[in-house]
Order: C-alpha cells, then sequence, then structure tokens
C-alpha cells in the first residue's frame, strides 16, 4: 500500500441491530469497538467516505413483554432506551452517524415496499397455513412466549412453553401440560392460520445464493464452510416472515393484524436508518446505494451469520437490491474464560465499567489486542487486561512522552530542534516502514497483529532512550534537543497508527504536541524545527488494582 495514492472508496459499514429488550452487555459494546476501529481507521484516509450506521431492533414479542413489565407504552419504553444507548456509546467513543431505531417511519415503508416487490415481481412469496395455538376467549393466535402451562418432569405450575423455571428441565411446547395464554389465563385450542413465507427453497433462489457466496473470495473461511453445510445439503426451508396480533412491528400490506417477523425488517433498518441519515445531509441515498462502487459491510457476531449470509443476500436480491461487500463475523467475548450469561448474572454492565472509573479506552485497546479476523471467541481476562494496559500501553508507550517531555519543556522552552542528521534516519525509517503492515491488518481487522507491529516499534523507542541517557546530558546540550525532538517525532507516529483504537487520547497527543487533527497523511511530514509543544500532563491513568475486585461484584 502506498501513501501517496491511497483509492478513493464509498463506504457503508453497520453494526448488528441489537434487540431493545434490556441493558447492552459487554458483547455488544465488543462489536461496536470492532466496527468503531475499523472506521475510524478508513475515516483517516482523506478520500473515502463512509457512513456508520446502527439502530436499536425495537420489534418482537421479548421487547413487547418487556415493556409491558416495566409498564410502559411500547413506543415510550423503546425511545428511552434509544436515548440512553446512545449516550452509552458516545461514552466509549463509538462513532456512529446514525443510531436509529427499527420502528421509525422510513422503515416501515420501506420494508412494505421489499415485500411488495417479492410478492408480485419476484414471486418470492407463498401463503401457506399454520396450525398454531388459539385463544378462544381473546380471538387471537398465541406465540410461544404467551404460553404457560404445567412442566411435564416435575408437574410445577405456570411454566414457560419452553422450559422450567423450578426443575430446569427443557422441552417442547408440544410436551407442556395444560397450556393456557398469558392474556386470558384460559385453556387454549390448535388451529390454523394463514402465514406468509418467502421462498428460500426455490430453485432461483438457491442457484443464486451458491454462486454469490461462492464467488466471494474475500468471506472468511468459516463462513463459506457454514454456508456449504447449510446449501449443499440442500435442506433450506422456506422461510415464515409472517407473525398474527399481538405483535409489536410492521404491518403486511393486504393482510389483517398480520406483521413481518422481526428478522424481515431489522436488516431492512441498515438501509433505512442510512436514508435517514443522507436525507438530513442532503444526499441522495439513491445514488449512493446504487453507486457501484459503494461497498456495503455488515459486522454481525457469529450467531447471526444464517440470517446474514441467507436470508438478507436473498431478500435484496430479489428486491433489485445492492448485496453486500461482505459479512464480518466475530466470535463472542467470554470474561477469564467464562460465558456470559444472563441467567447466572455473568457479564460486565458497560455503564458499571464506566462509573466504578474504569476508562473506556482501556477496554478499547484490549478488545482490539485480542481481535482479530477470524470468529474464533476471545477472552477478556482481568489479569492479562490489567497487564497490557500498566505494562503495554501505558509501561511502554505513554511512557516516551512522559521520560522525555520534561527536557524539551523545561530545558528548551518547548522548543524543538528537528535538525538531527541523517544518523538519527534509521529509527524513524523504521518506524515509517511499517505502515504498509498496519494498513494491511487494520483493513483485514486484524487488529492484534496491528498492535503487534506496534509493540515492537514501542520496545525499539525505549531501548533507544535507555542507549542515549537522555538524563544524562548537559541541560542545554543541543544534542539532547535533538534526541528528544527526535524521540516525540517518533512518537506523533505511533499516535497516528494507534489512533482508531485510541481516539481520545489522539486528541490529547495532539494538544500536547501543537499539531491539527492526525491522519494517515501526516505520515509523509515531519514536524518543522522550531515548533514548540505544550506543557506536559500526565496522559492516561493506570489501571488500580483494587478496582479489580469492584468489577467483578458488579456484574449484574
Ligand atoms: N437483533 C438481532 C440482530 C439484528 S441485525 C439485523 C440480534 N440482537 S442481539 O442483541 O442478540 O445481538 C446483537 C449483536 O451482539 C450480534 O451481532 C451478536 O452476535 C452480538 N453479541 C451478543 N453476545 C455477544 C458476545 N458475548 N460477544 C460478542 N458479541 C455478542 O441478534
Ligand atoms: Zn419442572
Amino acid at each position: 500500500m502506498n501513501i501517496n495514492n491511497l483509492k478513493t472508496r464509498k463506504i457503508f459499514v453497520t453494526t448488528a441491530l441489537p434487540y431493545a429488550n434490556g441493558k447492552l452487555h459487554i458483547g455488544h459494546i465488543m462489536e461496536f469497538i470492532q466496527a468503531d476501529i475499523w472506521v475510524r481507521f478508513q475515516r483517516m484516509q482523506k478520500n473515502i467516505e463512509v457512513y456508520f450506521i446502527g439502530a436499536d431492533d425495537t420489534h418482537g414479542v421479548p421487547v413487547m413483554l418487556e415493556a409491558k413489565k416495566k409498564k410502559k407504552k411500547i413506543e415510550e419504553f423503546i425511545y428511552n432506551i434509544n436515548i440512553e444507548r446512545k449516550k452509552l456509546l458516545k461514552k466509549f467513543y463509538i462513532s456512529f452517524d446514525n443510531y436509529y431505531i427499527t420502528d421509525s417511519i422510513e422503515n416501515h415503508i420501506l420494508s412494505k415496499k421489499i415485500y411488495l416487490y417479492l410478492r408480485d415481481k419476484s414471486k418470492m412469496i407463498s401463503f401457506k397455513k399454520v396450525e398454531q395455538f388459539f385463544d378462544l376467549k381473546k380471538k387471537i393466535f398465541l406465540s410461544d412466549r404467551y404460553i404457560k402451562g404445567t412442566c411435564p418432569k416435575c408437574d410445577a405450575l405456570n411454566q414457560n412453553s419452553d422450559f422450567c423455571e423450578i426443575c430446569g428441565s427443557v422441552y417442547s411446547l408440544m410436551e407442556l401440560k395444560n397450556p393456557y395464554s398469558i392474556f386470558s389465563n384460559k385453556k387454549i385450542i390448535k388451529k390454523k392460520s394463514d402465514h406468509i413465507f418467502f421462498l428460500l427453497s426455490k430453485k432461483k433462489c438457491i442457484n443464486f445464493l451458491s454462486k454469490w457466496i461462492f464467488k466471494k473470495p474475500k468471506f472468511q473461511t468459516e463462513v463459506i464452510n457454514k454456508a456449504k453445510e447449510w446449501l449443499l445439503k440442500n435442506n433450506l426451508k422456506d422461510w415464515d416472515i409472517s407473525r398474527d396480533y399481538p405483535y409489536f412491528g410492521i404491518k403486511i400490506p393486504d393482510t389483517l393484524n398480520k406483521y413481518f417477523y422481526v428478522w424481515l425488517d431489522a436488516p431492512i433498518a441498515y438501509i433505512s436508518s442510512l436514508k435517514n441519515f443522507l436525507d438530513r445531509k442532503n444526499i441522495n441515498y439513491n445514488f449512493f446505494l446504487k453507486d457501484k462502487y459503494t461497498e456495503q459491510y455488515h459486522f454481525i457476531g457469529k450467531d447471526i451469520i444464517y440470517f446474514h449470509i441467507l436470508f438478507w443476500p436473498a431478500i435484496l436480491k430479489f428486491s433489485k437490491n445492492k448485496l453486500p461487500t461482505n459479512i464480518f463475523v466475530h466470535g463472542f467475548i467470554t470474561i477469564n474464560g467464562k460465558k456470559l450469561s444472563k441467567s447466572n448474572n455473568y457479564r460486565i454492565c458497560p455503564l458499571k465499567y464506566l462509573n466504578l472509573g474504569f476508562n473506556p479506552e482501556w477496554l478499547r485497546y484490549y478488545i482490539a489486542y485480542k481481535l482479530n479476523s477470524k470468529i474464533k471467541d476471545i477472552d477478556l481476562n482481568i489479569d492479562d487486561f490489567i497487564y497490557r494496559i500498566n505494562s503495554d500501553l501505558i509501561g511502554k508507550y505513554i511512557n516516551i512522552p512522559s521520560r522525555i517531555s520534561k527536557f524539551i519543556c523545561n530545558n528548551f522552552n518547548y522548543k524543538l530542534n528537528t535538525n538531527w542528521g541523517v544518523k538519527y534516519y534509521y529509527l524513524l525509517r523504521n518506524i515509517k516502514g511499517i505502515f504498509n503492515n498496519i494498513y494491511k491488518f487494520y483493513e483485514e481487522r486484524n487488529f492484534k497483529k496491528v498492535l503487534y507491529f506496534i509493540m515492537k516499534i514501542i520496545n525499539k523507542i525505549n531501548i533507544y532512550i535507555n542507549f542515549n541517557k537522555p538524563w544524562n546530558f548537559f541541560k542545554k546540550d543541543k544534542n539532547l534537543q535533538k534526541i528528544c525532538s527526535y524521540l516525540l517525532e517518533c512518537f506523533r507516529i505511533i499516535t497516528i497508527y494507534l489512533k482508531p483504537i485510541l481516539p481520545l487520547l489522539s486528541i490529547k497527543i495532539e494538544k500536547f504536541l501543537n499539531i491539527n487533527f492526525l491522519s494517515w497523511l501526516d505520515i509523509k511530514k515531519t514536524l518543522p524545527n522550531n515548533h514548540s509543544i505544550n506543557y506536559y500532563k500526565h496522559l492516561l491513568k493506570k489501571v488500580d488494582l483494587n478496582i479489580k475486585e469492584k468489577l467483578f461484584k458488579n456484574f449484574y
């Protein structure tokens, strides 16, 4: 990659839309951080137009039930969640251009439009009768979550339709004894209901998917393998995209009381949230999306590959929309080797993390340090976390200015001397020389590798400091000024490399160095001779070992 001719690109990036039925947890934040680092890396290239888009997934039964439990009107409930989440995302420096909701006007309109196209033009929709439970008193069809009954194993009353909270057994709805409706508390009957299906198993659809997926050389191997498993076994089933009232969602045109299943309109909100943003910016959204050079990327977790590699491209294809350029899948985050779990309260609440005085950039750094482009799970190990922050990030990187800036400030009145001459070039050339690797590994989302290269160089800088021993020079020695200026220049370039991961810290360093916002092109420049820097204030706190225990006591 040549820094002089970085390509001109137009990019549209999304993260999965978290359900609006509870608090965000560290797994969500991890996905946001991953995408945000990638987006910030792209934005640092001046000739790239990037839109970073997210939203809350506000439809479906769990959201409805949660609002009911909190005794809130559903619209108010999701609105408040959206506001709180936006605040939280800011605190982790997640730089969405738009963070919207799936229950927006734009999404209602677009979902209906896409559905009608699929139904009338592409003939990808069919209607079939499906047997379902029905509440005779309320005259409504019931989804599983609206049904309770007696546990088939231990006879406990009032248990869920699929698992017993008393004995912990898991069973199917058909095994549940004396099923009743939670709305009327009355027994329920089986009844046929018309359901609407997307014809995923249609020949033209399977042909399209097989061609599209296997011709995408850039998909992660694990994703291709999954898709092979699903496609080649030829067991794609048509997909039920309708739900009966009561349901919080988008009304299906030409039906009475039927709604799109949440997974139909949720991905469509990737586009409608983009539209909402571009409309406000007076940018033509059709023009942007129809442009064949526009690249479209979705960051998602491994549990929702099926939806994104099969349903979503098929919907886009048969409604004549742009197909994703790639789908970037990550694994799950575990804490000290254990899976997160809602029922066991084994999670880290991001807001509590902040309230306990943990720095958001520590987490950004650690997650970057763990992430590569594979789908394997990553582990947040608390001891390793503390070690990486205190020893690597602070002990090695922040250590550079903290060891040398006082010489420039105190002895040379804040002024740099950049006439350091050729004999100094070696280290700096080395630092600039890793740009290609840094660029490549950011683009490939292999942040672990990015940090590996950066840390290797930072070690060299520290060795250089130890070797030259600035503290042994006479106070006013010009060579002391040159060496320290040279080291600050090295530090400046490393800061450019780290900027996508540590956005606030970079701003502090830009202020300290008294320079403009750093971007990739600034690698080519050098700090000018006689440039004045500002007073050095400590840039980042270490993790206090006492707060480790606090974090553990505060899972929610
Ligand atoms: N609402 C759907 C997505 C619709 S996208 C059109 C959904 N929501 S979710 O809240 O369950 O998950 C949101 C994202 O968080 C998903 O990409 C999911 O994989 C990710 N994660 C959930 N738990 C996670 C971890 N423990 N670790 C990392 N990511 C995790 O699915
Ligand atoms: Zn039981």
